[in-house]
């Protein structure tokens, strides 16, 4: 009799095990799409916004990644938030970053929305999973803005330049959002570069903001194909330099492998802090594929010197003669441990490569496209030590949880098979299938 029990509850371990697997199997599919916005927060790499690539039409869609564990972007195990989304108006166009007084609040700024009442500040907190708009004190600001990157500096403070308004004007305003005390105000623009939209902007460790490339022109018309957008986009010959200690600007003439005029790319800081990378965007017009020049640079900070770094691997396991992933346009790019993660855009076909791009970008010598995400510091980074505990204790509880599946499976299936055994001699066993209901909604 006993006996029966520990079958019943072995049984029900292996049932367990099992739904889990299942849930692990069946992640959340997201749509292909683009002008999203990508918050990195602890390890979870938050996707809001954006429109279909399918049909251009608005997307209603918030999910994260994990990312203190290995994955491969092959099999993503999207985990989707937005039934939190309710009260945030469809969106795209719009720039988040994370902010607030515990430095843990994804910060959501403007976008371009069909709905009159969708506010000018959202927050976030992942850990209560709650929105809410913000009204914010300082100067009289209600003019939305799209089109533009925004960067958090190391303050805490939000700095909005550019980008295109709900009127369709291109501006060159610079706008300071305290995300600690939540108050706005406005930066210099003496010196500052002209009026533009879909510009690269990331922060240096000196606290300077570099502002690259983007467009001037709001009648250009994007051919999604060819990732052509006519002669319309701006000289990246020319960077820009804002100050966020001292409040002003400074132009800077760069050298070497000028990319071509290009838009909508993504800009992210290497793992040293010398170099920016650039990678993707819609490029002038001047015959199909001008992009081919190469859609990855590098501008070396300390010269100014932009370079085609060497880069091997491959984003396809079983690449049939393709090796590296088509450019793309109006995607995202993260750093996230020693990678480059470029998220979602234009320009690829979801069914031949993954929605996630992975460029390990720790060797200067050479960068490598790769399909495996591998959560560990990068030896070469110094700057991200602060989760490795959290991180190792996560692992340590992935692989005991590992071990002690496989254990009760072994120790299950011996018991199956005993059972099998001893039912071929006592018919008289009915069973029961128990559904662990409370484990069944993943
Ligand atoms: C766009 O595609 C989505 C998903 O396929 C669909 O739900 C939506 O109705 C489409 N919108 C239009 C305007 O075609
Ligand atoms: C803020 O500016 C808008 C438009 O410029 C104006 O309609 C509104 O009255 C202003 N609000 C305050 C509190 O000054
Ligand atoms: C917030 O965290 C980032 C790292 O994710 C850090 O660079 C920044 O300085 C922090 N901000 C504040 C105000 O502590
Ligand atoms: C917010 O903090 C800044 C300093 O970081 C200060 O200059 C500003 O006056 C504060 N604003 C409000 C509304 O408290
Ligand atoms: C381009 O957009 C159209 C819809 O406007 C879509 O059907 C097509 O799949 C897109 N092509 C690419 C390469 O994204
Ligand atoms: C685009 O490329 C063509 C041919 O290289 C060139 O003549 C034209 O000036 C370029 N336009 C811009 C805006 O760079
Ligand atoms: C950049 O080069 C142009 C000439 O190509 C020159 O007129 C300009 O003064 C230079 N700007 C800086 C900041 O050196």
């Amino acid at each position: 009799m006993s006996k029966n029990i520990l079958v019943y509850f072995l049984l029900w371990i292996l049932l367990l095990v099992l739904v889990d697997v299942n849930c692990q199997l069946t992640p959340f599919k997201p749509s292909g799409l683009f002008r999203h916005t990508t918050t990195l927060i602890d390890n979870e790499l938050y996707i809001l916004g954006g429109s279909l690539t399918s049909n251009y039409t608005l997307v209603k869609g918030f999910f994260y990644l994990d990312i203190s564990v290995p994955f491969n972007t092959q099999e993503l195990s999207w985990q989707d938030r937005s039934s939190t989304i309710n009260k945030i108006p469809l969106h795209d166009g719009a720039t988040s970053v994370k902010g607030g007084a515990n430095n843990d609040t994804l910060f959501l700024y403007g976008g371009l929305t069909n709905d009159p009442k969708m506010a000018l500040i959202y927050t976030f907190d992942p850990l209560h999973s709650v929105w809410n708009s913000q009204e914010i004190v300082g100067i009289n600001n209600t003019i939305r803005r799209q089109s533009l990157t925004g960067v958090i500096d190391y303050n805490g403070k939000f700095y909005l330049w550019g980008g295109v308004t709900s009127n369709n004007i291109i501006v060159n305003e610079m706008l300071i959002l305290n995300t600690i005390n939540l108050s706005w105000r406005k930066g210099s623009l003496v010196n500052a570069p002209t009026a533009r939209y879909h510009f690269g902007a990331t922060l240096l460790p000196n606290n300077k903001i570099i502002y690259i490339g983007g467009g001037d022109d709001i009648t250009s018309k994007f051919n999604n194909e060819t990732l052509s957008i006519g002669d319309t986009a701006l000289s990246l010959r020319e960077v820009y330099i804002y100050d966020t200690i001292n409040d002003n600007w400074d132009t800077k003439n760069t050298t070497g492998e000028i990319p071509s005029n290009r838009y909508g790319f993504s800009t992210i800081l290497g793992l040293d802090g010398q170099r920016i990378i650039i990678y993707g965007g819609a490029f002038n017009d001047s015959g199909y594929g001008d992009y081919r020049d190469s859609s990855l640079y590098v501008l070396d900070l300390t010269n100014f010197n932009w370079y085609i770094p060497k880069i091997t691997g491959k984003i396809f396991p079983n690449s049939g003669g393709k090796i590296f992933p088509n450019p793309r346009a109006f995607h995202k790019a993260n750093v996230i441990s020693r990678y480059m993660v470029i998220t979602f855009g234009v320009g690829y076909d979801r069914k031949a490569e993954s929605d996630i791009l992975l460029l390990d970008i720790s060797n200067n010598e050479e960068y490598v496209w790769t399909t495996s995400f591998d959560p560990s510091p990068s030896p070469s980074s110094s700057s991200q030590t602060s989760n490795n505990s959290s991180d190792n204790s996560k692992m340590v509880g992935a692989i005991v949880g590992s071990l002690l599946s496989g254990i009760f499976l072994s120790v299950g299936s011996f018991f199956l098979y005993k059972w099998n055994k001893n039912k071929q001699n006592q018919n008289h066993i009915t069973r029961t299938v128990l559904i662990p209901h409370s484990y069944s909604n993943c």
